[in-house]
């Protein structure tokens, strides 16, 4: 069903009241008075560059460069995006601020998601740091390079959580769960922006899809989300909410509809919860022609209905479509768009040029040459690679392997060349070709014969004489290193799969393998959870290596000699099989949960042919050392309503070698008025570990970490008892139980 006009615009209306009243900087407000509608709109309006000579995108309406160069000059574009190299940058600013009738500055984007010219690994890869601050440290990096090649506002982070493997997207956020993904989200805000958006190197950073686009039903991209509006504001909003308390100023509408109304044209979403609930005070771009895609979706009958759906529910800037320059000065004539909406619009556009400080310079970035090159920032890129590697098995302690005395057979699809190295999203790579697995390995060994090096497959489908030339290459050697998993075109956008096991070459290259008897070390390339099986499941050791960028070789090999210890921890569960998906481990009990003691137990939620439990949970992880858990221990046996419980854990390093690990915080709220998660994260902790030593690590807990959306839909907090683990992982660790008090007469009301 529609809503009527009347109605959005009452709703919009009413959320723009809810705002806070704007800053007026005059500049503004000068410049508002002085540009017709059309400059209005063109303020509204952004395009990827028509290239010289290159077929014109049809969708832009800017038929040539000669086009979209008249539109610069007419102030009918606010911005270029990605394929706008330095010179096409130079040239268009120019045109805009020394030709325009008002001279106010482009401002040019890009999807800068894992680097620039140095490509740091996937942000998928990076959560499984379990360390915000060094998505941060990246993140400032990749602006510092964009910046200086004249980019100033990046389509990034992508902050949506990511529950369904099979969606292709997952490889661009930071995996399933919400407290980490606030975490990363709010840290590569302020990576990207930097303490100040005036300085050169800021970068604006979008957090997007807003929201609830990972949701998509069947995992399959651009697909329905239909969802509970609590489960969207307990899972898919607050990563949103982070990265906008972290400073973001500009979000990014996603294409899906929820629950019926597309997020392009949700009043609801962009103006009662993103403006008035939240206060937001930056501007809505639109994902790439979302705002046409109503037509498709069916709420809109054509171009203009979309126009003004979209602009009335809240999105500020249209991402090239064209439609806004084309149907918005009529809606503004004929009065069903308020010049209100379009002066609150534009004024956040500008408010953040001014913000960025265009107005007073705007060629920043674009004077003079930048460097393609970054080699300070390799060491970085290699820092985060190694730290994104989580290791998942290693029996009998086969890695670290020793540097010299062992022949070394590395096999697979992705053993050599620089394909599949970046990942995902890499626009803008530097002229330096990413290191190979066996160039990284070569590198490191003291004796680089020791290495042979077969594909043995290719990605999907076999090669002639492959398994034959795998099997001879690990009987040769003492140890195999597979490298098998998923090419880079097989994650990212409109890349699901119903099936995310290996490809049946690479399984039958892994079978091949194993038939030899030889140790093997999987190093698995991947952008997403995967269902492994047979030989890849069995392997002695199993180490996740995701798409980790330009220093990729050089990463693995750090980790598999030892000279860092593996320290990633998953930010996804891996299932045991596709048909499990979605898959997390923050799910709701049902009403018939597996009873730990009889796992095989009928009429239970189970399924007949695997059991319902992860293969590797999330939050799991090895490394060198041997972690045991020794204690739990609360500062209290009760949480007063308005103080602080502290949750102690005493851990112990049994190994041989020095450990970093992440210990965990998980809690449950066991009985609530409305059926709560079986665990959620609230908290974790990195401490390194030496060989036989003991550390505590202390959590604080408060009554506002154990909320949740209540059957009113509102915020709630219940008092009683709640179950809390510090642990290695969501499955396992020490458990211990407290009661959160009830309010007291004096703070009654105080939530
Ligand atoms: C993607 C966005 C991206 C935009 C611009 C869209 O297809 O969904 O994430 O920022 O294109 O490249």
């Amino acid at each position: 069903m529609r809503l009527p006009t009347l109605v959005l615009q009452a709703l919009v209306l009413q959320a723009l009241a809810g705002l806070p009243a704007h800053a007026a900087p005059s500049r503004i407000d000068d410049l508002l008075a002085r540009m017709t509608v059309e400059e209005k709109v063109g303020q509204l309006s952004l395009f990827a560059p028509v290239a010289a000579g290159a077929l014109a995108n049809p969708v832009t309406r800017q038929p040539s460069a000669e086009g979209q160069r008249d539109a610069i000059r007419a102030g009918r574009v606010t911005g270029l995006f990605n394929g706008v190299g330095r010179e096409g940058k130079r040239e268009a600013q120019t045109i805009a601020v020394k030709q325009s009738r008002l001279g106010i500055p482009l401002l040019f984007g890009a999807d800068v998601i894992h680097g620039f010219r140095t490509v740091f690994p996937v942000p998928l890869a990076e959560a499984a740091s379990w360390d915000p601050s060094l998505a941060e440290r990246t993140a400032r990096a990749a602006a510092i390079e964009a910046t200086a090649d004249g980019f100033r506002w990046t389509f990034a982070p992508m902050v949506d959580i990511a529950r369904d493997a099979r969606w292709g997207r997952t490889v661009e956020g930071a995996g399933e769960d919400v407290f980490l993904g606030a975490r990363f989200a709010a840290a590569r805000v302020r990576g990207f922006q930097g303490p100040d958006l005036a300085r050169a190197d800021a970068m604006l950073a979008t957090p997007k899809h807003f929201a609830a686009y990972g949701a998509a039903s069947g995992g399959l991209d651009y697909n329905t989300v239909d969802i509970s509006e609590r489960t969207l504001r307990e899972v898919y909003l607050p990563p949103f909410r982070a990265a906008l308390d972290a400073g973001a100023l500009s979000v990014m509408s996603a294409f899906n509809e929820i629950s019926g109304v597309p997020a392009n044209a949700n009043p609801w979403l962009l103006g009662s919860v993103l403006r008035g609930e939240w206060g937001f005070g930056g501007f809505v771009v639109s994902d790439y022609t979302a705002d046409e895609e109503l037509i498709a979706h069916g709420v809109a009958a054509d171009a203009r209905e979309a126009t003004r759906l979209s602009f009335l529910a809240g999105s500020d800037i249209s991402m090239q479509s064209g439609l806004y320059n084309e149907h918005l000065p009529d809606l503004v004539a004929d009065g069903e768009v308020p010049m209100a909406r379009l002066d609150d619009a534009v004024r956040r556009v500008l408010a953040v040029k001014e913000k960025l400080g265009l107005f007073d310079d705007p060629m920043r970035g674009l004077d003079g040459t930048a460097p393609a090159d970054w080699p300070e920032h390799r060491a970085l890129a290699r820092e985060a690679a190694r730290r994104a590697i989580v290791l998942l098995r290693n029996e009998g302690d086969l890695l670290p392997l020793p540097r010299q005395g062992r022949r070394i057979a590395l096999i697979g699809p992705f053993a050599e060349g620089p394909h599949d190295l970046h990942g995902p999203w890499t626009l803008f790579p530097g002229p330096r070709p990413p290191v190979s697995l066996a160039e990284g390995l070569r590198a490191a060994l003291a004796d680089s014969s020791s290495l042979t090096v077969t594909a043995g497959s290719g990605v999907d489908r076999p090669v002639r004489n492959g398994l034959r030339d795998a099997m001879a290459a690990a009987r040769n050697a003492d140890v195999v290193l597979l490298a098998i998993g998923e090419g880079e075109a097989m994650s990212g956008e409109a890349r699901s799969r119903t099936d995310i096991s290996l490809p049946a070459a690479q399984q039958a290259l892994a079978e091949a393998v194993a038939s030899t008897g030889k140790p093997v070390i999987v190093l698995l390339r991947n952008g997403r959870a995967m269902a492994l099986t047979g030989a890849v499941r069995e392997a002695r050791a199993i180490a996740v290596t995701w798409f980790l960028g330009s220093e990729t070789g050089h990463a693995v090999a750090d980790v598999l000699f030892g000279d860092a210890a593996p320290s990633g921890r998953l930010p996804v569960s891996f299932p045991q099989a596709s048909g499990q998906v979605p898959f997390h481990y923050d799910h709701k009990p049902t009403g018939r949960p597996v009873p730990e003691s009889a796992p095989d137990a009928f009429y239970k939620a189970r399924y007949l042919d695997v059991s319902h439990e992860p293969l590797y949970a999330f939050g799991h992880g090895l490394g060198y050392g041997r972690i045991r858990y020794d204690a739990v221990a609360l500062s209290h046996q009760r949480l007063p309503w308005n103080g602080v419980l502290e949750v102690t854990a005493t851990l112990t390093n049994t190994g041989p070698r020095a450990m970093d690990e992440v210990v965990q915080l998980y809690v449950r709220d066991p009985v609530a008025s409305v059926t709560r998660p079986v665990r959620q994260l609230k908290g974790f902790e990195r401490v390194h570990v030496l060989p036989g030593a003991t550390v505590q690590v202390t959590f604080r807990l408060q009554r506002a970490d154990l909320g949740f959306i209540g059957a009113d839909g509102t915020d709630t907090v219940e008092p009683g008892a709640f179950d809390v683990w510090v642990a290695p992982s969501a499955t396992g660790g020490l458990k211990a139980r407290f009661l959160l008090e009830g309010p007291t007469l004096h703070n009654v009301g105080k939530r």
